[in-house]
């Protein structure tokens, strides 16, 4: 989400976020394919394989390239959200409503994907609809991630990884830490710039 610019205090102006949110068809009730969107689905191209599961799917955009270009063998997207899961669904991705991991089984996935919703967002400034389940990420922007790393664990395959979108505005070494806190190797495996922000995929696999 790079043009818009945070406070010096991490939250963000809430009419810079409304344009952005228009510019991205979030006055729509679903997540248009944007940056983010195209360097997750580059990198799960290059590393999924076998069940694959993207939580979060929006469009289902990123599911539908991993379903037609990488080898992953069946590739399920899953959202909160009730309008993106049917958007998934009419672009042919198999499609779930499901808060994150939740209804998967124990170690049934050999791929994960998460571009989780990461703007810090000031608690005072939360508006409650769906442009804010796919955006805001809570006062640290890691309201979504930390219970996504919580159960991933239990999710993933024992030689499964996960690719996870984090952004700078998220505290990266934040988040490297809380995965590695979870029993995870992290390592980065795509990295993009814009003014504001700087975009990195994680491969996540559990440590020996
Ligand atoms: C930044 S958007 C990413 C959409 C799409 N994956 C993409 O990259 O274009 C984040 C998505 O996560 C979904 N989401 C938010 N909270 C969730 C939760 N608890 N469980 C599953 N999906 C969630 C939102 O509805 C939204 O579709």
């Amino acid at each position: 989400m790079p043009e818009d610019a945070p406070r010096s205090d991490g939250t963000r102006d809430t009419s810079t976020r409304d344009s952005l949110a228009a510019r991205r068809g979030l006055d729509a009730p679903v997540y248009a394919p944007a940056e983010d969107s195209g360097l997750l689905a580059e990198a799960a191209v290059e590393h999924a394989r076998g069940a694959t599961l993207e939580v979060g799917t929006g469009s289902g955009w990123v599911a539908e390239r991993v379903r037609t270009e990488s080898d992953a063998t069946r590739v399920i997207g899953s959202d909160v959200n009730p309008h993106a899961a049917r958007r998934a669904r009419d672009r042919g991705v198999e499609a779930v409503r499901a808060d994150l991991l939740g209804p998967f089984r124990d170690g049934a996935l050999d791929t994960v994907l998460f571009n989780p919703p990461y703007l810090p967002t000031d608690p005072d400034n939360e508006w409650d609809d769906w442009q804010e389940a796919a955006l805001s990420g809570g006062e640290s922007g890691r309201d979504l991630i930390e219970p996504f790393l919580d159960d991933l664990p239990r999710a993933l395959a024992p030689d499964g990884v996960a690719l996870l979108l984090v952004s700078s505005l998220t505290g990266f070494a934040d988040a490297v830490e809380y995965a590695v806190d979870a029993g995870f190797r992290a390592e980065t495996v795509a990295e993009e710039s814009y003014p504001f922000e700087t975009l990195s995929i994680l491969a996540l696999r559990h440590r020996e």
